[in-house]
């Protein structure tokens, strides 16, 4: 196990803000993660685990304690059928290599997710979702590593408490706990149907597409993509920073759509406003607030200009949340997640 000293989060997250963390230990195999746990206990540090840092944010006073980074590799066809393709890979793996492996063998389920950053062990703790598609949709369990209890266990699907970008990896009394091993999801063969999410529904209407198989989605995912939401390489940026409201009651819809919101209901049945809609609609688009600039081709990323501390984005970030709550009335709530703080808002 390779570990290394006083380590700025800033450059282990695509934000690239935050002070240095203590100690950084690569986790290339399950026996690094008993190695590294057991480093922290004896040390009587905390822990923190990351896999790209994409969806992570760092604070100024950095992290006192042990991050551990997620490279485990591999990734292996568990079963192969005419119907159907179970695909089991290791934490460390690149999201975006999985699911193009998926899509190339003709599997449906997580193409719509094509081209989001971070690693495959990330992509449950979030829920990750674009387009219309979750991970929970898909998922059938994981192996992890049990902090509480020091023994590796299996967490099946029904089991995680999926919700938007919500589950018991990062919500809840569970958060942090797991250590994920390995992440194993079941595709089917087959397309997706039309209605699709609006901004690809929009670009298949545009280029009049009809190969709605998992290779074609992927590509237009990626052309989509591309053009809104900038590479984390070049401008810093943690996706998303804002979520999506989820409308809680039926009184809730109905006073949105009244209004004139976009709403948009997903396969679960919940039905969300697009906060990217709102924030537009307050004229922040392409704003700057201390250093951070409201993209202006997807309002809900937030792309660091200039700025070098946390401070700045929290100062950012309340001015934002402000313009809306005081323009429509929602309380928008933070995507990422930040080190130290175990994301229960
Ligand atoms: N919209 C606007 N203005 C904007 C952005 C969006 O009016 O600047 C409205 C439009 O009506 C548009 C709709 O919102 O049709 C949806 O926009 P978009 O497809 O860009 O997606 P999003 O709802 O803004 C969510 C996810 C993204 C994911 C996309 C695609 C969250 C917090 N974000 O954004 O995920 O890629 O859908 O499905 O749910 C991430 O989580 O980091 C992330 C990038």
């Amino acid at each position: 196990m390779n570990i290394r000293e006083n380590i700025p989060l800033s450059t282990l997250t695509t934000m690239r803000l935050g002070g240095p963390a203590r100690y950084v230990a690569e986790i290339a195999d399950k026996d690094d993660i008993k190695k590294a746990y057991a480093f922290a206990s004896e040390k009587n540090l905390p822990t923190w685990i990351m896999g790209a840092g994409a969806n992570t944010i760092g604070k100024d006073a950095g992290f006192r304690g042990v991050i551990l980074l997620n490279k485990i590799r591999g990734t292996e066809i568990i079963k192969e059928s005419p119907d159907e393709l179970i695909l089991k890979g290791m934490g460390g793996e690149i999201w975006d290599d999985f699911v193009a492996f998926a899509c190339q063998k003709g599997y449906s389920g997580i193409e719509a997710l094509s081209g989001i950053p971070g690693t495959l062990g990330a992509a449950p703790v979030q829920n990750i979702g674009a387009y219309g598609q979750e991970i929970s949709q898909v998922i059938t369990e994981v192996e992890a590593y049990d902090t509480h209890e020091r023994r590796f266990v299996t967490i099946k699907a029904r089991d995680m408490k999926m919700k938007y970008r919500e589950t018991i990896f990062n919500h809840g009394p569970d958060a942090g706990r797991y250590f994920i091993v390995s992440v194993t999801v079941r595709l089917k063969k087959g397309t997706l149907a039309p209605p699709f999410y609006r901004s690809l529904q929009s670009y298949i209407d545009e280029h009049g597409e009809t190969d709605f198989s998992p290779e074609n989605i992927r590509r237009m995912v990626l052309i989509i993509r591309a053009a809104k939401l900038p590479d984390p390489s070049e401008e810093p940026s943690a996706g998303s920073f804002l979520k999506n409201v989820t409308l809680k009651s039926p009184a809730a819809i109905a006073a949105a759509k009244e209004n004139g919101y976009p709403t948009y209901q997903k396969p679960d049945g919940s039905t969300i406003i697009n906060s990217g809609w709102l924030i537009e609609q307050a004229g922040l688009k392409g704003q700057t607030f201390h250093g951070f600039r409201v993209s202006d081709k997807a309002a809900l990323i937030l792309i660091n200009d200039s700025a070098k501390s946390y401070t700045d984005l929290s100062a950012a970030r309340n001015e934002i949340k402000k313009t809306i709550k005081d323009k429509f009335g929602y309380e928008l709530a933070q995507e990422p997640v930040e080190i130290g703080d175990k994301n229960e808002d």
